[in-house]
């Protein structure tokens, strides 16, 4: 049977999201979706010129939660490289932190970032993607991940990879089902999850479009993964390990009507929790608002009427405003 030190089999992760999964935002999910299995930080970049330094990580991941034992345990630091960047000092770094848990994002399409080299361009060179993936594994003693799509312009070479890495020796590997190419565009394929499965030995993480209770019933079954990542869908339902974990234990329905009823309720829950981990950051209203309206764009699609309660909240003037569109939803 396949094995991970890090979480179980069947665990429920929430995916590493640049701009969103910083250290307010996790402590604020941990303080009220415990359900949630495991996290990641959102990828910090490893330069390629300039001086790199311990404290430079430290403050990525967030300072206070990286001196908390129990929510290193939880969490996975989240790189993004290329073959030019400094990565062999950047490893001795992350080991020297005692950094649990390394992963490696090999999936970002950011036009900028794969013309530097990094993220998902890696998959269409392999030459390179060896050379970064060896220099965090030969220096690197803790867990090793690794975060792809299943090709850059196609998935020609999707096999060939997962071969790679895992005889680099890669413990497990997040696949979102989409090429490069594809970008966000139709529905991530599960299929790649499933074959992915039986061509390596390790661990492998099912990841894009799990929206539901009933996608995560579904992908589980379908392609027998190790584990879930939630992305997109994390955002939308933060409480969306808590349904199926309720579902699991005690039958609680997981249809339509039950997640309307309790949605208002966990949003308040959740905007109230992030205001207060944000304001201890120093966070003022206008930051405030400019924030959580980011987050709202996530939000209400399955509302009555969704888009008219988004662009309210949208275009709150003030965040006392986005708070009176709170506490008014239906
Ligand atoms: C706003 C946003 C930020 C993201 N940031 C990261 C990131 O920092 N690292 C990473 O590996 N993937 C990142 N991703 C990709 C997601 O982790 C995930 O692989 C992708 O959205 C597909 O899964 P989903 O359908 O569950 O969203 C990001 C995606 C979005 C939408």
């Amino acid at each position: 049977m396949k094995t991970f030190s890090r979480y179980k089999k069947g665990s429920l992760l929430f995916a590493p999201l640049e701009g969103v999964t910083d250290e307010p935002y996790r402590k604020a999910i941990q303080e009220i979706f415990p359900e949630w299995d495991y996290y990641s930080c959102d990828f910090y970049r490893i330069p390629t010129v300039g001086k790199i330094s311990p404290k430079m990580f430290i403050e990525h991941f967030g300072e206070k939660q990286f001196h908390d034992p129990k929510v290193m345990d939880k969490t996975a630091f989240q790189i993004l490289t290329s073959a030019r960047a400094q990565n062999q000092r950047a490893a001795e770094i992350l080991a020297e932190l005692h950094i649990p848990h390394l992963d490696l994002n090999l999936g970002c399409p950011s036009h900028t970032v794969n013309s530097n080299g990094g993220g998902a361009y890696l998959l269409s060179n392999h030459r390179e993607m060896i050379q970064v993936v060896s220099t965090f594994r030969k220096n690197f003693p803790r867990a090793f991940t690794v975060k792809i799509r299943v090709g850059y312009r196609d998935d020609a070479s999707f096999e060939e990879t997962l071969k790679i890495l895992e005889g680099e020796g890669v413990e497990a590997i997040t696949i979102h089902g989409r090429t490069r190419d594809q970008l966000y565009k139709g529905r991530a394929n599960w299929e790649y999850i499933k074959r992915a499965n039986e061509i390596v030995k390790i661990p492998i993480i099912g990841n894009g479009d799990v929206w539901t209770a009933e996608d995560i019933e579904q992908i589980f079954s379908e392609t027998d993964c190790y584990a879930i990542m939630f992305g997109r869908p994390a955002m939308k339902t933060p409480w969306l390990a808590k349904i199926y974990k309720d579902y699991l234990k005690d039958g609680t329905s997981i249809d339509e009507t039950f997640l309307l009823y309790e949605r208002k309720g966990y949003l308040q829950l959740y905007f109230e929790t992030l205001e207060k981990e944000f304001r201890t950051i120093g966070f003022h209203d206008d930051l405030l608002l400019k924030k959580f309206k980011s987050f709202s764009l996530n939000l209400f699609e399955d509302y009555q009427e969704g888009e008219t309660v988004r662009s309210k909240f949208l275009r709150s003037m003030s965040f006392e405003e986005f708070k009176n569109h709170l506490w008014n939803l239906k």
